[in-house]
C-alpha cells in the first residue's frame, strides 16, 4: 500500500498571522518528522510565506489554496498571485479547483485548466478537487459530474508525479455529512479507471468533506481511499494528528 496523503486546507483561517505561525508550530511540534503519511498544509497567501517559515526543514509541505490562471511569474493582473511569486516563498503544491473557487468564483474547466499549466509549468504539485452537489448526488449524477470536471485534464499532458485528485463531494463540505466508506471507495475506483483511460495510472485520490478525528479511521482503511483533505479539523493540530495517524 503507497504512502498516504493528510492535507489540511485552513481556507481562510485563522484570524491572524501570529495564530496561523502558531497553529504552524503546533504542527511542527507534533508532527515534524512525520514520514509515514506525506503531509501539508495551505494556509492563506498572506500567510504562507511565514508558516513556510516555521515548517522550514520538516516533512510538513505548504501550499497554496490559489494560484493565478494568468501568468507564470508577474504582470498587471490586480489580486492575483503567481506560481512563481509562490514557489519564491516557500509553496510546493497548489490547491485547484476546489468548490468553493467553483461557487463563489465562477471557475469553471477553462480557468482551472489555465491553473494547472501554471502549476505544471512551475513544477508545483497540484491537488485538483472535484466534487458533485447535493442535487446532483440525490439525481444520481454523481459519476458523470466527475467525469466532466476530469475533463480539464484532457490535453494538459499533467507529469502524474505533480497530480493528486482530491474527490471533495460539495455537500460533505463542512456539514457534518459524509458519504459512506463504500459510496467513496465506488467513486474513488471510478476516478481511477477515468484517469487510467487518461493514462494517468496509480494517481492518488483523497477524500475530503468533514473528516474528523472520529471519523478518519474508516476512510483510512479503504486501500481506495489515498488520504484525506481536511478543512475544519485541519484548524487545530491534536485534531489533525488524530486523522494523521489514522492514515499512517
Ligand atoms: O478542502 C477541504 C474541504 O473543503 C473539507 O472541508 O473538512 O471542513 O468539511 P471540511
Amino acid at each position: 500500500m503507497s504512502t498516504k496523503y493528510v492535507i489540511g486546507n485552513w481556507k481562510l483561517n485563522p484570524a491572524s498571522l501570529s495564530d496561523a505561525n502558531a497553529l504552524a508550530q503546533a504542527l511542527k511540534d507534533g508532527l515534524g518528522d512525520v514520514r509515514d503519511v506525506k503531509l501539508g498544509c495551505a494556509p492563506s497567501f498572506v500567510h504562507l510565506a511565514s508558516v513556510a517559515g516555521v515548517l522550514d526543514g520538516t516533512s510538513l509541505w505548504v501550499g497554496a489554496q490559489d494560484i493565478s490562471a494568468k501568468t507564470q511569474t508577474t504582470g498587471a493582473y490586480t489580486g492575483d498571485v503567481s506560481a512563481a511569486q509562490l514557489v519564491d516563498v516557500g509553496a510546493r503544491f497548489v490547491i485547484i479547483g476546489h468548490s468553493e473557487r467553483r461557487a463563489y468564483h465562477g471557475e469553471d474547466n477553462a480557468v482551472i485548466a489555465d491553473k494547472i499549466r501554471q502549476a505544471i509549468d512551475a513544477k508545483l504539485a497540484i491537488v485538483l478537487c472535484i466534487g458533485e452537489t447535493k442535487d446532483e448526488y440525490q439525481a444520481g449524477q454523481t459519476l458523470a459530474v466527475l467525469d466532466a470536471q476530469l475533463a480539464v485534464l484532457d490535453g494538459l499532458n499533467v507529469p502524474a508525479e505533480l497530480l493528486v485528485i482530491a474527490y471533495e463531494p460539495v455537500w460533505a463540505i463542512g456539514t457534518g455529512l459524509t458519504p459512506t466508506v463504500d459510496e467513496v471507495i465506488a467513486v474513488h475506483r471510478h476516478i481511477q479507471a477515468n484517469l487510467a483511460d487518461k493514462q494517468l495510472p496509480n494517481i492518488c485520490v483523497l477524500y475530503g468533506g468533514s473528516v474528523n478525528a472520529d471519523n478518519a479511521d474508516a476512510f483510512a482503511a479503504a486501500d481506495e481511499v489515498g488520504g484525506a483533505l481536511v478543512g475544519g479539523a485541519s484548524l487545530k493540530a491534536d485534531s489533525f494528528a488524530q486523522i494523521v495517524a489514522a492514515f499512517a
